[in-house]
């Protein structure tokens, strides 16, 4: 019977460390470094809001559809579906699952670890005092001075990719399940500071109206300036479609990695509570960040707008200016770089994880296989923002940095989770998850129930034609 299956790879302790190393992984560069960023391109609050209701409405029964296939499979993804799939006597297509999660995994861990990289090179800057009493211009500058330099940032990329590595070929349930514990928390103290820091400026307000208050024309249209100098407009799904693969990267889900943190999931616990708490987390994480940098956007002049660069040319002007900021500040990057970190193992755990099971490989060589492959791949991102810049290297307008990311946010992580709703909420048998689940079968289930199998996958679909621009 399926749920006597044991995962090979071990458990993690208690269910509380279940949901730590969950956090962990969902609480990374995407809440601190993306949401910011994005937010500030797409115009705000609209944007805010229709990630606010992707998060509750596709998000969280998205996660507890793939804790539950990751439990009731205990193997890596690639071979939990194939058992799933065995189980419920379905198609066995249905195993395309797990592999389109272990390369869009490897693919998004190619781009994370060279931003994380920069996270680590600004531990040592602000450590370093660069940015003691430094106007926008010089900190912006700085930063510049980093991405125009291909050696410093492939430095920073492989040191990152290298401590991935070596978390990851140790077994993800050593030594980082207790970081987990302490670190966090602490990332989540230090964002309040910087939040009561963002308060003493007089743009406080203006950032909260910016994240908080709705404007809709920002997020269904997209005005440039015409010829005459007039404003053009015309209707755009896009910013949607970035809300809602956001809602994916964030929480982590649609690849296999919250699917592989499952299947070490004790039994037994409850994996709706476990989500709630995961998603709690990650939201208030991202909106406590936003209100952090936005106030200091406007306090200083600068464009919200500004790209993947807005962190790091925002909140070093804040640790600048106040009091033991040189020490906030390094202390912030640190966690920061913790919290890629935690986030880093999970993306290339379920191809560990497969290596292992199938072809008997130990856990270091696959480590360092794997992590070999996602180092060369991030070359073409280290690339991306200096010697790859040019129009001449891009394809769509974009970089292979902004290719990577969109290709993998925007559309592999909601197609993986599409498939995961669809395969929970339709083909999986009714007994087999409200066995799973463990909360009979009475109000949450029947809301978490019609949530996988119409409301997510409906809304999904709806975003993707909407952006293509056929409705
Ligand atoms: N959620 C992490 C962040 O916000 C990134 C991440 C880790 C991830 N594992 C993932 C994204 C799996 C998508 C799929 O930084």
């Amino acid at each position: 019977m399926s749920d006597k299956r044991t995962s090979i790879h071990g458990q993690w302790s208690s269910r509380f460390i279940f949901i730590l190393a969950a956090i962990g992984s969902a609480v990374g560069l995407g809440n601190i470094w993306k949401f910011p960023y994005i937010s500030g391109e797409n115009g705000g609050g609209a944007f805010v809001l229709v990630y606010l209701v992707c998060i509750a409405l596709i998000g969280v029964p998205i996660m507890i559809a793939e804790i539950l296939l990751g439990r009731r499979g205990r193997q890596s993804p690639i071979n939990t579906m194939r058992a799933l799939v065995e189980d419920e006597g379905a198609h066995r297509a249905w195993s395309l699952l797990g592999w389109g999660g272990v390369i869009t995994g490897f693919l998004i861990l190619s781009y994370y670890s060279v931003i994380a990289g920069w996270a680590l090179a600004y531990v040592f800057r602000t450590a370093a005092g660069s940015f003691t009493g430094a106007s926008a211009e010089t900190v912006s500058a700085l930063f510049d001075g980093l991405l125009a330099s291909p050696g410093s940032i492939l430095m920073w990329h492989s040191l990152f990719m290298v401590m991935t590595m070596f978390v990851v070929a140790r077994g993800v349930r050593g030594g980082l399940e207790k970081a987990v514990t302490v670190l966090m928390p602490a990332l989540f103290l230090l964002l309040l500071v910087m939040v009561g820091y963002a308060m003493t400026l007089g743009a406080f307000s203006e950032g909260l109206a910016f994240l908080f208050s709705p404007n809709f024309d920002k997020v269904f249209y997209d005005c440039a300036l015409d010829a005459a100098g007039g404003e053009a407009c015309h209707f755009t799904g896009e910013p949607m479609l970035i809300a809602l693969g956001h809602a994916f990267f964030t929480l982590s889900l649609g690849m296999g990695a919250i699917m592989v943190y499952g299947s070490y999931m004790p039994s037994g616990a409850s994996i709706a509570r476990a989500t709630f708490a995961i998603v709690v987390a990650d939201t208030v994480v991202a909106l406590l960040a936003g209100m952090a940098i936005f106030p200091i956007v406007f306090a200083n002049g600068l464009e919200p707008a500004a790209g993947p660069g807005l962190i790091f040319q925002t909140l070093p002007i804040a640790f600048g200016a106040m009091p033991a900021g040189q020490l906030f500040g390094t202390l912030f990057f640190i966690l920061l770089v913790f919290a890629a970190w935690s986030s880093a193992i999970s993306l290339i755990e379920p191809a560990v994880a497969w290596l292992v099971e199938n072809h008997g490989m130990k856990r270091i060589p696959a480590a360092v296989f794997l992590g070999i492959l996602a180092w060369l791949l991030g070359i073409g991102s280290v690339l991306s923002f200096n010697v790859l810049s040019g129009e001449e290297f891009q394809l769509f307008g974009k970089t292979v940095f902004d290719l990577l990311d969109y290709l993998t946010a925007n559309i592999l992580l909601p197609l993986g989770g599409l498939f995961i709703a669809l395969f929970t909420g339709w083909v999986m048998s009714r007994a087999a998850s409200v066995d799973e689940l463990g909360m009979g079968e009475g109000i949450g289930y029947k809301t978490w129930w019609l949530l996988v199998r119409f409301v997510s996958p409906l809304l999904v679909l709806v975003v993707f034609f909407n952006a293509i621009g056929v409705i």
